[in-house]
């Protein structure tokens, strides 16, 4: 038996064929639920790694230990080796193999076997600038390391594809485009109902773009200001100069926010300036944030709004802590601005297809990945594709669920 393992920069989930159809194995213990946070928290108080929405749950909850979350974008960049956790140097190695043997031992008490074989899901590109054969080497260790003696790898998109497989009915040309939480993911299939012939892959691409990013572009244009963007300093009786927004921009990524809590020449850049802004409670409200470990818990209120926009034309985004009270009223329109340099990568991608394919229309195309949701890549596929038949079906769960199609290798 072989598992099909998506491990997304969000979220991961698992599925497995029984010989008569793919089944998708609920990751979380508490509910039925199929996806799992790729979250962890090495809790220093009990030494032990809290996977999933445990993870996000300890962070809350004030327990001392050290918190990650979005790391496959990380994960092939050569210049990081790993890094320390609660005293202890950790791999990224380590890291991912903590997060595999979580969902290895629920799959096998799910699968009532000690599954030793699995098939996971790649980006077209794990991240701008790092290398993927450094991450799919490093994914394929930490797999190993958690008892996997066969290991292999498929685009995402392309197992997303064979998802559709069973629906088809004559042979189809399938565009699918996978608008993750960090990548992008492209592909176009000529697929055949089964039993017939073999299916051909077209094109395959990847920009890394995701809802991370659209996150952050709400967090940049829209907070900000809260935390002394655009506020002054006062460096003389009659001299005012605008508050340095390095100092400020850092927590437009939860990660960096993070980050910003151990580091000493942030501090002590920050404490220098304090005392000369205008705004003094503006940026006691970002060292709130920052030495509260707020940072996580900021994205997530931005990301609930962010969610609600996929249905609701406005929304507002909540978040109080401390003397943080935030109530900022967020606008499907503005936030289809914000994203708009994002949004035209994705579009050059669907042109390239165009272009290297000589492809005009397909016959499906299919939108998997939680950021596809959003209502502006509907209209943007619309434009392009304008005959296809557009499928939405499962667009958490259709990656690794077309993992384990049973046909398919590699
Ligand atoms: N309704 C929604 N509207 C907009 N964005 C959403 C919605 N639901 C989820 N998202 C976003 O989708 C992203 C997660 O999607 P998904 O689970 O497909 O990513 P992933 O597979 O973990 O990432 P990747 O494939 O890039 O590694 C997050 O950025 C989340 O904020
Ligand atoms: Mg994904």
């Amino acid at each position: 038996m072989r598992y099909g393992l998506d491990f997304g920069t969000s979220n991961s989930s698992m599925s497995f064929n029984d010989g008569e159809e793919v089944v998708m194995i609920p990751l979380e213990s508490s509910g039925e639920r199929l996806t799992l946070p790729s979250a962890w928290f090495f809790d220093d108080e009990q030494k032990i790694c809290h996977i999933g929405r445990s993870a996000i749950r300890k962070l809350g909850s004030g327990t001392r230990g050290r918190y990650m979350q979005s790391i496959k974008r990380f994960i092939g960049d050569k210049s990081i080796e790993g890094t320390n956790v609660n005293g202890k140097f950790m791999t990224f190695k380590d890291i991912i193999g903590a997060l595999i043997s979580d969902v290895k031992h629920t799959a096998d008490q799910f699968v009532g076997q000690d599954v030793r074989s699995v098939r996971i899901g790649m980006p077209f590109k794990f991240s701008s600038s790092g290398s993927n054969e450094l991450a799919l080497e490093r994914i394929a260790g930490a797999a190993h390391d958690a008892g996997f003696e066969e290991v292999d790898f498929m685009l995402e998109p392309l197992a997303a594809t064979y998802a559709l497989k069973s629906s088809v009915t004559s042979r189809s040309k399938v565009l699918t485009l996978d608008i993750g939480g960090g990548t992008t993911d492209l592909s176009v299939v000529e697929l055949y109902p089964e039993g017939q012939n073999e299916d051909r892959v077209l094109y395959s691409s990847g920009v890394v773009v995701g809802g991370d990013d659209f996150t952050s572009e709400i967090m940049r244009n829209k907070l900000l200001h809260y935390f002394g963007y655009g506020s002054m300093i006062k460096t003389g009786p009659e001299t005012l100069i605008p508050f340095p927004s390095n100092l400020i921009t850092g927590i437009t990524h939860w990660y960096s926010a993070l980050r910003l809590a151990r580091d000493k020449t942030f501090r002590n850049s920050l404490s220098s300036v304090k005392h000369m802004a205008v705004d003094k409670e503006k940026i006691e409200a970002l060292e709130a944030i920052i030495y509260g470990k707020q940072g996580v818990k900021l994205f997530e209120a931005v990301e609930i709004a962010k969610k609600e926009l996929s249905d609701d034309p406005d929304t507002a985004i909540l978040f109080s802590f401390e003397q943080v009270d935030i109530y900022e009223i967020l606008r499907r329109t503005e936030f289809e601005q914000f994203i708009s340099p994002h949004v035209d990568k994705i579009n050059d991608a669907i042109l390239d297809v165009k272009r290297q394919t000589g492809i005009d229309d397909v016959d499906y195309v299919m939108l998997v990945g939680g950021s596809s949701q959003i209502p502006l890549f509907r209209r943007v596929l619309n434009s392009h594709f304008s005959s296809a038949e557009l499928v939405e079906n499962n667009q958490v769960t259709s990656v690794a669920y077309g993992l384990s199609h049973a046909e398919y290798q590699v």
